[in-house]
């Protein structure tokens, strides 16, 4: 019998899997299909304190092993999410919440790490700094380390909550923001976000999305995340979140050997909404294939 619980940020969870924000809905939406509770923890739709309908569209385009998106942080905002998407979620699983909150500004994460912070169930805060598709905010907060660093500890001073900072790989050293992050008093990293990206519509001679670029994702990027994971490794003691281009119970493994504590799974849920369950099924299989009793011994095990 393998044990596959890990430990992240103090809180024990049942496995690493975690569908990643933005590709899971609130969760409750999944929960018609298969028992969510399978599930590690579940990181919900990225959440600002304004209610925000995103970019215009098109605002998804497909490519080879991937996908782009330019969703645009489209959210209800935190009041409602509070008060009406989280008791739906609630009703249906009883494991630790992951909070996804992004925003435009220090007041914007403050205020909307405040207000969640009280939801019992949220057992962390995930703070994005890295979303590619808006303007004045997001990725803007994590690609220089100072700014990363000011969000850092604005947050941690509303929270007591465990914050686990969600980094871009569009910067030239992610370790050095892992860094920044770590030293203003993140207690976790979680990381990559999306690969800023462009297509073209051949026959309009125009970019396929109306806001031009978007994130890149699937298992295109599987070997950027994972080179990403590793350097980060190498530079902070805090846990790591690794994701991109997740797909299959080997790539979580792949992903805790090069130094994730626990692995978000995204795009995968958008080509089989069972992917989560699928890989945490087949997780047990895998470790016994491989020799692997407890999957928390083998995290950083390839350095
Ligand atoms: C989006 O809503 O545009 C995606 C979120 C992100 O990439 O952080």
């Amino acid at each position: 019998m393998v044990n596959t619980k890990i430990n992240l940020c103090g809180v024990t969870l049942d496995n690493p899997v975690i569908p990643a924000s933005g590709t899971f809905g609130f969760g409750y939406e999944y929960a018609d299909i298969y028992d969510i509770n399978v599930l590690g923890s579940l990181s919900f739709k990225g959440t600002t304190v304004e209610p925000r309908y995103g970019n215009p569209t098109p605002r998804i385009a497909e490519t080879a092993s991937g996908m782009l998106n330019s969703v645009g942080l489209q959210n209800p905002g935190i009041d409602k999410v509070i008060s009406e998407e989280l008791p739906k979620l609630r009703a249906c699983f009883s494991k630790p919440i992951m909070a996804n909150i992004s925003g435009f500004s220090l007041d914007d994460y403050t205020e909307a790490c405040r207000k969640i912070d009280s939801e019992e169930q949220v057992a962390f805060i995930e703070v994005n700094i890295s979303c590619p598709n808006v303007h004045n905010g997001g990725m803007s907060f994590g690609a220089d380390p100072k700014a990363a660093e000011e969000v850092t500890k604005a947050v941690k001073a509303v929270t007591t909550k465990p914050v686990i900072m969600k980094l871009t790989p569009n910067v030239t050293n992610i370790a050095e923001i892992a860094k920044a992050c770590e030293s203003a008093g993140a207690d976790g990293v979680s990381l990559i976000n999306t690969l800023l990206g462009l297509r073209i519509d051949l026959k309009k001679r125009r970019p396929l999305l109306a806001n031009t670029t978007g994130g890149l994702s699937g298992p295109a990027v599987f070997p950027v995340a994972l080179r990403c994971v590793w350097q980060v490794y190498n530079a902070v003691s805090i846990p790591i979140i690794g994701m991109g281009g997740v797909s299959s119970s080997s790539d979580v493994i792949e992903m805790m050997l090069a130094g994730a504590t626990a692995v978000q799974v995204g795009a995968a849920n958008l080509v089989d909404p069972f992917a989560c369950k699928k890989i945490i099924e087949d997780l047990p299989r895998e470790m016994q294939r491989l020799r692997i009793d407890n999957l928390s011994d083998i995290i950083g095990g390839a350095h």
